[in-house]
């Protein structure tokens, strides 16, 4: 049994000691420039956990962890020029750092080297796992779509939304927890509920990502504060503050989202102020909450009982005490 602080250390080990040195440089210095600034390397974690769960040796989980946070990290470094991001774990975004293009073609190239990675799997599983992997990036694509669809539309309801994030970022927890326990030799049932953890999981993970985008410590958060109330992004907050939001307060929001002269700094100002008064924050808290405890409701029902189900518990919790 590994604690979770072991864990991120063996993933950053590995990390750090795949070098991505061929040329031209500019196509491979930005994928470990991004790799090596860190992360909480939550998803290769979960990877891990999941296969130690049902006695797998994470060993041989390793290769496919590093794959995951490879493909994760490609997501992140393309949503960066679509979120025009100037920020990412308290540094420059590589679009910012070198050039979209530059961003794009090497963040192309870093789902090569996933897949490259997640072929390492053992032959009998390989090709489920290879299917797992494929329709979990088709999905985080479709959530992307339907993300930035939604800055431009006033009418998004919470189903929406929650489909959404479902798609952008859930279903990447739900994968990497799926590949994990293939990998520990989980039977379909366990693995299914093993899915539903990290499909609940990511869901609460995302509401509260969606709460530190606006109030989250700029020092200790790595990225720009208010991006989302810039971008117009639909999100729980918004949507909730929109629901919510009464005669002068709506027009006033409306006013906010809709202008195109404010600037940014009093937009991200006014709309926080909006949601402090119609106490916005401690919805989405109790949300995530729901999820948090759908998420351990599932981890309850699989029949295994061992300190990495335990640990798996006091994960999910803490992940939502975050700051970052
Ligand atoms: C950021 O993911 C993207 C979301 C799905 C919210 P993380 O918050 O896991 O980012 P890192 O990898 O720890 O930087
Ligand atoms: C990102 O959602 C989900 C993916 C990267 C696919 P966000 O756009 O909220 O992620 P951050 O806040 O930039 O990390
Ligand atoms: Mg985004
Ligand atoms: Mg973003
Ligand atoms: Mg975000």
């Amino acid at each position: 049994m590994h604690s979770i602080p072991q864990l991120q250390e063996i993933i950053n080990k590995a990390i750090a000691e795949t070098k991505y040195t061929e040329s031209p440089a500019e196509l491979y210095a930005p994928i470990s420039y991004l790799m090596e600034l860190g992360g909480k390397r939550m998803r290769p974690v979960l990877v891990l956990l999941s296969a130690e769960l049902f006695g797998g040796d994470i060993r041989k989980a390793l290769d496919a962890a590093i794959g995951i946070e490879l493909f994760h990290n490609f997501t992140l470094m393309h949503d960066d020029i679509m979120d025009k991001a100037p920020l990412r774990r308290g540094k420059p975004t590589v679009h910012a750092k070198w050039s979209k293009n530059t961003a794009i073609l090497s963040g192309d190239v870093m789902f090569v080297e996933a897949y490259k990675m997640m072929i390492r799997v053992e032959d009998v599983i390989l090709r489920q796992v290879l299917d797992i992997f494929s329709y979990t990036a088709s999905a985080v694509c479709q959530g992307q779509q339907a993300d930035m669809n939604f800055e431009k539309r006033a009418d998004v309801s919470m189903d929406e939304y929650l489909q959404m994030i479902k798609q952008k970022t859930a279903v990447l927890l739900a994968g990497s927890m799926e590949i994990g326990a293939l990998i520990g030799g989980a039977d379909k049932h366990q693995s299914k509920l093993l899915y539903e953890f990290g499909e609940n999981l990511g869901l609460a993970f995302q509401l509260q990502d969606d709460i530190l985008d606006v109030y989250g410590d700029p020092e200790k958060f790595g990225k720009q504060v208010g991006g989302d109330i810039l971008a117009n992004k639909k999100t729980f907050l918004l949507i909730t503050a929109k629901e919510l939001a009464q005669k002068e307060d709506h027009t006033e929001l409306a006013r906010w989202i809709h202008g195109t002269d404010h600037e940014p700094e009093e937009k991200v100002k006014a709309i926080t102020s909006m949601y402090d008064k119609l106490g916005i924050r401690k919805l989405a808290e109790n949300q995530m909450e729901v999820y948090v405890r759908k998420a351990l409701g599932a981890l309850d029902m699989i029949s295994v009982q061992n300190d990495t189900k335990a640990l798996l518990n006091d994960f999910a919790k803490t992940l939502l005490l975050r700051e970052k």
